[in-house]
Formats: C-alpha cells, structure tokens, sequence
C-alpha cells in the first residue's frame, strides 16, 4: 500500500515507520519539525531512512490544508496513519491553540482530504488520557467524557470527527488509544527520557507526588506492531494499545537506577492536576479484532532504553529535557 505516515519523525511514528517499510510498503510521511522538543532527536530518527527509495518525507504541516491538499494530489494514497500531534499534556495548559490546530483542525483537513480523494483506511492515534477519572482497569466500552487537559480534550475531538467521517462517507477508522510509550529515542519530555538523563547526570529528578501514581508504561516497538495491525478493516472500532500490566513511577525509577547503576536523588513537587493518578489497558479487544498482544516487559524495555542512552551516549546525553 501507499500509507501517508504524519509526525513521521516523532517517537512513535519513527518506530511505525521502520515496520511499515519492513512489510514492503511506500511510505509517504510527514511532520513539520517543530521545536516544542529537539528538533535534532526528529533529524536523527529521519536519517535512519533517507536512504530508502519507499520513503519519501516531506516537511509540512497537517493544520495547513492547501499543503495536505497538495500531496493527496500528488501521491496515489492507500491509507492514512495519523500520528502528528501536539502530545505533552502538561504544555497543553500553557499554549493550548496549538493543541487544537494540530490535533483536531489538523485531523479533520485529513479525514476531509480521504472523503476527496477516497482514500478507504484512517488510523488515529489516540490516548489513555481520555480515561481520566474512570476506574481501572479502563476498557474501551467507558463512555470517556471528562477530559482533565486540552491535549485529551484535542485528543477526543479527533476521535469524534472520526466518527462523523465513518458514519457519512463510510471511511473505515480504527482509533488505537496508547498508554505511556517509551523506548529508544523516546520523547524528552516524558518521565522516562528525563530520568535516564538526570541520574546519569547525578542530577535530581523532579517528581511530581509520591512517585506511587502508575502508568501501564508500553514498548515502543509493541505500539508500532499494533498501529500497522490497526490498518485492517474494522468499521469503526476504538482499541486500546497498552500493555496490560502497570507499575508505579517508583518501580520504573527504581529499574532506571539499577541499569545505571547510580543513586537517585529526587526534588518532589506537589502532584500535578492534569496528571492521572493510575493508568492500566484492558486489551482483550486489541487480542480479538487485531491478533496484538504486548511482548516487552517494563524491566527489559527499560534495559533495551538505557542500552540505546549508552550506545549513542555522545548525541543522547546532550538532548535538552523539556519540563
Ligand atoms: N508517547 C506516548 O506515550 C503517547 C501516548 C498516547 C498517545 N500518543 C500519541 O501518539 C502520537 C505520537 O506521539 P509521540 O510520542 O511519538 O510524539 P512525538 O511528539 O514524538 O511525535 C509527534 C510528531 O508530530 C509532529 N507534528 C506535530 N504537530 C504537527 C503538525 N501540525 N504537522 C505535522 N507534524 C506535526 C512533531 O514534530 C513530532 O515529530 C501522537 O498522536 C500522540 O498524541 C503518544
């Protein structure tokens, strides 16, 4: 197939990227570069695939119409994976246009250029951050309708007007919901990165709370697997990628400081009112409609990471943090 991969050099979307091509298919995939973080880290997972001749990447942004328009004109596209997306919850609260623009603006441009130019499949990447204040574990049957931050509130905008597009011009959408991804290369602005970095550093790490709150914390490398499962026909489904077995932040660190083989050293701050106190996927829909099941344990994710920080520790260890 012909995919359109948007935020191709996001975190997640390179790792797809890689399956993607792995199983034979064009890839055509975009992402704007922004500087929300480094946008070196972006670089360096492009330059793993500028070589290939089913890759072509073009830097533009979803939330510009007339640039969208422009390669639905020029490529033959099969299917849609959308993963581009302002994705930091707590920066959601200081600048939260960009949130809307990207996120839900951005969704609609593309469902309206797959209605144009009848393209059949859309992929939305989506969040556990719409189970916000639901009990555990969370199942995609929960009515999700209090969301705590603009970025979930951006989140669930996207996946209704994926409903509307499915219900009016039959678009076949599966919506995957993925809890705390980490992995090589991962997001700077997220817990783990940060604490790799920090402890290394013998710096302290700021937690926010107790350190007792839990995450079903995801490999990355699972999530890519689920998301190219995710381009079969559904109808309209909603299917949570997670992995089915939370741990305490505590627990996570506690794995960070044994791999570096450092002390941790903590600066608290008081917990945080966008954050969720407990994350935990309910992913038997996932095993029936996709065949996916989590195969990476926190404690050999989390070794496969450090393994990455090490190996690239020149490059890794310079990459600014964001709060
Ligand atoms: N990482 C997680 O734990 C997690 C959890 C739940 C959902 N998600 C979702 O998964 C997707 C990928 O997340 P990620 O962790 O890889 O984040 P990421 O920030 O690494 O990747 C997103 C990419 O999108 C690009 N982008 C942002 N706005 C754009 C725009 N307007 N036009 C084009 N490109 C744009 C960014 O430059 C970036 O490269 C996002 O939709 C995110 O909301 C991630």
């Amino acid at each position: 197939m012909n995919i359109l991969l948007t935020g191709v050099a996001g975190f997640i979307a390179s790792f797809t990227l890689k399956k993607l091509l792995d199983e034979g298919h064009f890839v055509v995939g975009v992402d704007n570069l922004n500087d929300y973080y480094s946008p070196e880290l972006k670089e360096y997972r492009l330059k793993q695939f500028e070589s290939n001749k089913n890759f072509k990447f073009i830097k533009a942004d979803i939330s510009d119409f007339e640039a969208m328009s422009v390669l639905f004109q020029t490529f033959k596209i099969d299917a849609v994976i959308n993963l581009a997306a302002r994705a930091g919850v707590r920066y959601s609260l200081v600048n939260p246009f960009v949130y809307y623009d990207t996120n839900s603006t951005g969704t609609v441009n593309l469902l309206e250029l797959c209605k144009d130019y009848g393209v059949k499949k859309f992929v939305l990447a989506s969040t556990s951050s719409l189970y916000a204040g639901l009990e555990t574990p969370f199942s995609e049957d929960k009515p999700v309708n209090t969301p705590i931050s603009p970025y979930a509130a951006s989140k669930k905008s996207a996946e209704v007007s994926c409903y509307t597009y499915n219900y009016l011009y039959g678009i076949d959408v599966t919506i995957v919901r993925y809890f705390t991804v980490y992995g090589p290369a991962g997001r700077p602005d997220m817990s783990i990165f940060k604490f790799i970095s920090l402890i290394d550093k013998n710096v302290p790490i700021t937690l926010y709370g107790d350190g007792s709150q839990s995450r079903d914390f995801t490999y990355v490398t699972d999530i890519a697997d689920g998301t190219v499962k995710a381009l079969k026909n559904v109808g309209y489904e909603i299917i949570n990628l997670g992995n089915n077995n939370p741990h305490k932040l505590s627990y996570a660190i506690e794995l960070i400081s044994k791999y570096l083989n450092k002390k941790v050293e903590y600066d608290y701050k008081p917990f945080h009112k966008a954050d969720m106190l407990a994350t935990w996927a309910e992913v038997s829909k996932a095993k029936n409609i996709l065949g996916w099941q989590p195969q990476v344990s926190l404690e050999e994710g989390i070794e496969n990471t450090i393994k990455w920080y090490k190996d690239n520790y020149e490059f890794a260890s310079k990459i600014p943090l964001v709060d």
